[in-house]
Order: structure tokens, then sequence, then C-alpha cells
């Protein structure tokens, strides 16, 4: 069979309708996303993390009380059974945080699977509340060998992950632009993890299974991982003298410079704009500034020689670089965010559900004859 030139427009399935959702609107159109109706400016200035994820999950911006009584939820399922912290101290060192992350939520599926009798949502709101505690847990009690305390008041996710991270409570303006960037990774409609989620989902498989499907999916550098790579290339780079050969040097040689480009958004990335201004603010060194500096030019050259525009990750690295994260956690909190949509996307998987299995279009050799094969051989 050939391939016709629509068929190869479709690889990657980019520009493919793959099913309907009330989620989430990425829209080419304006640039904008909205989350519910409601544009990510509006969520970003107003909402939290929190109620941000509220609204996914249930449909609707919580009342106070109903806001108070999900962050109280939350808090009060932080905390990780002993097994699994045990399971998490027999983590190498050295190993992967996205890959802690997938083995701790697959571990929290055998302790406390999903039955008849227990409620999705709740699911979903102990591997929310749990996730920073399990990828915390294993960095601290290998970092400095000691048993951690996961007990400590924090009323937001974003500072109790600063706090538990850093020893100490979070500066304000830490705490908030964690808040804002849960924010922003929180939901992105039929990306590559969430689609993962899905399709798992779409076989009637467990939440566990198909948020740790996700967590792989989102783990690679064309998708979650892009963060830390953007990290890696403005750290590279010794001053904003040499940023713009650089970056010209990696597009002669047809290098992604990661961080840039997006599938549906064609002109900007509407997060970009958000995480950028909030960088700025950010900003307080002379090593900060040459940072931003740099990671500026790079955005120049690109949009110059390619029409293409930073995305999320490529100010987000900065962001939580400014905030004293360390690379190799920046892809782990963007699963912490994005576990609040892949869970909205696994409860509207199953109330609509019909199974994904896509065809393939057959590009290899037509009929053979098993027999005649091994004549041939001998
Ligand atoms: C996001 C991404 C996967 C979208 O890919 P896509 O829609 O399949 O776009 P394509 O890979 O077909 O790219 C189209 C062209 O732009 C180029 N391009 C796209 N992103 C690029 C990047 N980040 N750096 C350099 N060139 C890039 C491609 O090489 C291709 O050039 P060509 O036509 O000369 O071959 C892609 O832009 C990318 O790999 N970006 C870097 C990783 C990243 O930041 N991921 C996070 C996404 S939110």
């Amino acid at each position: 069979m050939t391939t016709t030139k629509e068929q190869k427009k479709t690889g990657g399935l980019a520009g493919i309708v793959a099913g309907d959702s009330s989620i989430c609107l990425c829209s080419a159109e304006d640039e904008n996303l909205y989350y519910r109706g409601f544009s990510i400016e509006d969520l970003t200035d107003h909402s939290s993390f929190e109620e941000t994820a509220f609204l996914l999950l249930r449909g609707y911006l919580p009342k106070p009380n109903e806001l108070q009584d999900y962050r109280k939820k939350l808090k009060r399922l932080r905390n990780i059974p002993s097994s699994l912290k045990k399971v998490l101290e027999l983590i190498p060192a050295q190993a992967s945080m996205m890959d802690v992350l997938r083995t701790g939520c697959s571990f929290l599926g055998t302790i406390e699977p999903e039955s008849s009798n227990t409620n999705a949502l709740d699911i979903a709101d102990r591997i929310i509340a749990s996730l920073p505690s399990m990828l915390l847990y294993w960095k601290i009690f290998h970092d400095g060998n000691k048993i951690p305390n996961l007990e400590i008041e924090e009323e937001s996710l974003a500072g109790y992950i600063l706090h538990l991270l850093h020893g100490k409570p979070p500066k304000e303006e830490h705490r908030r632009c964690i808040d804002i960037s849960l924010i922003l990774y929180a939901e992105h409609e039929f990306n590559a993890s969430t689609f993962t989620a899905r399709t798992i989902t779409s076989t009637l498989s467990d939440f566990y299974s198909a948020i740790c499907g996700g967590i792989g999916a989102l783990r690679g550098p064309l998708h979650g991982g892009a963060n830390e790579k953007a990290m890696e290339l403005i750290e590279e780079i010794a001053n904003p003298k040499e940023a713009k050969a650089h970056t010209l040097d990696l597009l002669s040689k047809k290098q992604l410079v990661m961080g840039f480009g997006h599938r549906v958004y064609t002109k900007s990335d509407p997060r970009t704009v958000v995480i950028k201004k909030i960088v700025k603010n950010l900003i307080k060194t002379k090593k900060e500034a040459e940072l931003f500096e740099i990671a500026e030019i790079i955005e120049k050259v690109m949009w110059d020689e390619k029409q293409l525009f930073p995305n999320l990750d490529f100010y987000s690295a900065l962001a939580y670089h400014f905030c004293g994260i360390p690379t190799p956690m920046f892809t782990p909190l963007f699963v912490i965010a994005r576990s609040a949509g892949w869970a909205a996307h696994i409860l509207e998987q199953r109330a609509h559900n019909k199974l994904i299995r896509p065809v393939s279009n057959y590009i290899g050799p037509s009929h053979q004859s098993w027999s005649k094969a091994k004549r041939n051989d001998s």
C-alpha cells in the first residue's frame, strides 16, 4: 500500500481530532488556552493550583467553603504509607526523579488499589497530593541519608514542595511563582502524555496505570523533558555575547533547540507570556540577569531564523532555577501539575468510553510465503 500525501500530513497525528473533551481548549485561532472556559491569564491572575485542580476535576469553580475543604483534603492526603517510604529508600540515589515518581505511583497502586468500592475522584486527589511527598522523601533521604519529616505546616502544594526541598518556609514570591507554574502546567488537552493516559483508560484499566503511562510519556525531551534541556542549553552558554553564535551553530547543525516550537500554536505560546513576566520579576543577581539576557537572545535568534517561539518549558526552566529548584526536578514538577489534567481526562474518558484503537497505514511487503522464503534461504 502506498502512502498518500494526505496521509503523510497526519504523521504524529498532527491536526487529527481524536475525540471530544470539555476540559481544555488549546486554541490555535486566538492562540490562547482555556480550562473549562477560563483563560489562563484569568486563572494565573486570580486562582491557585488547588482551585484550578478542583475546576479541572469537578468541572466548576469551588465555593469558598468547598475550596477550604479541598485544601484540607489535599493536605491530609500528603503523607505516604511506611511501606512506600521503604520502597523509595530502596530506589538508587542516582535514579531519574521521573522513575522515582513512576515507581512510587505504581507502588501506591498496589497498597491502595482501585476497586469497585473506591471513588475515582479520591484516587485522583490522593495522587495529586502525594506525588510531591514521594519525590521529596526520596530526595531528602538520599541527599542526607536521614528520615524526612513530611508533616510540615504549609497550606499550598507549592509552599509544601519548596519548604520540603529547602528545609525552610519559602519566600512568598517563590511560592507564588511555583503556584502559577503548576497552574500553567496543569492541563493541555490531547498532548502525548494525556492521550497516553486516555488510551490506557479506554481499555478499562485502572487509574494508577493510566497515570504511570502519562509519566512515562512526559519523560521524553520532545514533551515534558524539554524544560530540563532548555536549562542545560542556557547554562552551557558562557555569556550573552556568545548566545547568538551558539544558537546559530545549533541551527546550522540541524539540532533541536529545546523549549521552542509547538504542535498547536503557530505564533506564540500564551503560557510563555505569563511565566516570562514572573521570571523577569524574580531576577535578583547579576548572574540571574545574565541568564535571562542569554535566554532573550536565544528567543530572538529562533524567531529571526526559524519563526519559532519559546513554549512554556523555556522560561519555566529559568523560573525554577531562580526559585532554587535543581534541574533534574523540573520535569517531575511538570508531572505533579499535569497529574490534575491527566486525572480529569481519565474521568472524562471513563464517562464516555470507547476503546481507542486506530488503524495503521501498512507499508511493509505484500503477501509472502513462508515455505518459499525458506526455500530461497537454502
Ligand atoms: C514541539 C515539537 C515536538 C513540535 O513538533 P512538530 O509539530 O512535529 O514540528 P516539526 O518537528 O515538524 O518541525 C517543523 C520544522 O521546524 C523545526 N523545528 C521545530 N522545533 C524546533 C526546535 N525546537 N529547534 C529547531 N528546529 C525546530 C523542525 O526541525 C522542522 O524543520 P524542517 O521543516 O526544516 O524539517 C518541536 O517543535 C520540538 O521538537 N521542539 C523542541 C522540544 C520541545 O520544546 N518540546 C516541548 C513542547 S511543548
